[in-house]
């Protein structure tokens, strides 16, 4: 279990240097399974001495992995998740987007969301994304994105997620989608405002058909940008305090020129309407609701 707790802890004592080897073992795991010692020497400029001094405090933070010698065959380190959380915190700290963290706020398949703090008191969401600690297959679903195929490390994976909702949100979020606002990225980790609400799997509303409306309208408006969800379900949905609805978790989206795109929407409409239907007994036919042919036509 990462704990971003531990490392908000650690972080008013971290000083440059302990960054300075964070960001070393960040760039050679992109070479090296285990990070030599050596590497990590030339990398950083430092002696053994310090060198070994700041392994000792990133170690008791949890923030690296050191194998033994009989393992690899020489002395080598990786970074933990804890270490790269480190390494974005702070850079969300000094471009001045958060001011601290606060409690969780959602666990996700795959992300952490945390409550963000901005300068000005302005609450945000946080979101950690945690691929592949527990399964290696996961990782090996984002192959697609990866040019270097041999090297996809979950370092990579959980950088490029952030980086593909990000994306997602800031085409959708300027056209009046409703998401959440894209508000910054860096390594794994998203910001975006945080929404006061409830996911549609954990609430009953009281105007099911409204609801429904609202949700199909709002995918469709995405459809239109080109982007389509590919993750659609009462998990992803959310009705706000005032009763409008918001799509999240923009991790898996595609391009509507995307290969998949069709089968992406169709397994999206029919998730929700699906679960209308079983929940509120609304009856739909989710096949209304499929975009015509012709919208993937100019762009495929
Ligand atoms: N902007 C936000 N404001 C408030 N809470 C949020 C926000 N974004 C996410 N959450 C909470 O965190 C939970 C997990 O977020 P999300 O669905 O984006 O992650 P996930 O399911 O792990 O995503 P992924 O499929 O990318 O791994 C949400 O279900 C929600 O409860
Ligand atoms: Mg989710």
């Amino acid at each position: 279990m990462v704990m971003v707790e531990r490392v908000v802890q650690a972080f008013p004592q971290m000083e440059p240097e302990d960054f300075k080897v964070l960001r070393a073992l960040e760039l050679e795991m992109r070479h090296h399974e285990w990070v030599p010692f050596e590497r990590l020497l030339e990398r950083t400029g430092f002696d053994e001495k310090e060198l070994g001094y700041r392994l000792s405090r990133l170690d008791r933070w949890d923030m690296i992995i050191r194998t033994r010698r009989e393992t690899v065959g020489y002395l080598g380190y990786q970074l933990r998740p804890e270490g790269y959380d480190a390494l974005a915190l702070r850079v969300l700290v000094e471009e001045g987007i958060i001011e601290g963290l606060g409690p969780e706020i959602g666990v996700g398949k795959e992300a952490d969301v945390y409550l963000g703090i901005s300068p000005k008191g302005v609450e945000l969401a946080v979101k950690f994304n945690r691929i592949g600690r527990t399964s290696y297959t996961k990782i090996k679903r984002y192959r697609e994105y990866v040019k270097d195929k041999r090297h996809i490390s979950w370092l990579y994976v959980n950088r490029l997620t952030a980086e593909r909702e990000f994306e997602a949100l800031l085409h959708l979020y300027p056209e009046g989608v409703p998401v959440p606002r894209p508000v910054y990225q860096n390594r794994h980790v998203l910001v975006m405002t945080k929404f006061d609400g409830k996911e549609l799997a954990e609430t009953r509303v009281d105007d099911p058909e409204r609801v429904l409306r609202e949700i199909l309208d709002a995918y469709h408006q995405a459809l239109e940008v080109g982007v389509v969800h590919g993750d659609l379900s009462q998990f992803n949905i959310v009705v706000e305090n005032d009763g409008s609805v918001l799509l999240i978790d923009w991790a898996h989206w595609v391009d509507l020129s995307h290969p998949s795109a069709s089968e992406l929407i169709e397994r999206d409409v029919r998730n929700v309407c699906e679960y209308f239907r079983r929940k509120y007994r609304i009856s739909v036919d989710y096949r209304e609701f499929l975009p015509d042919e012709e919208v993937y036509g100019d762009r495929g």
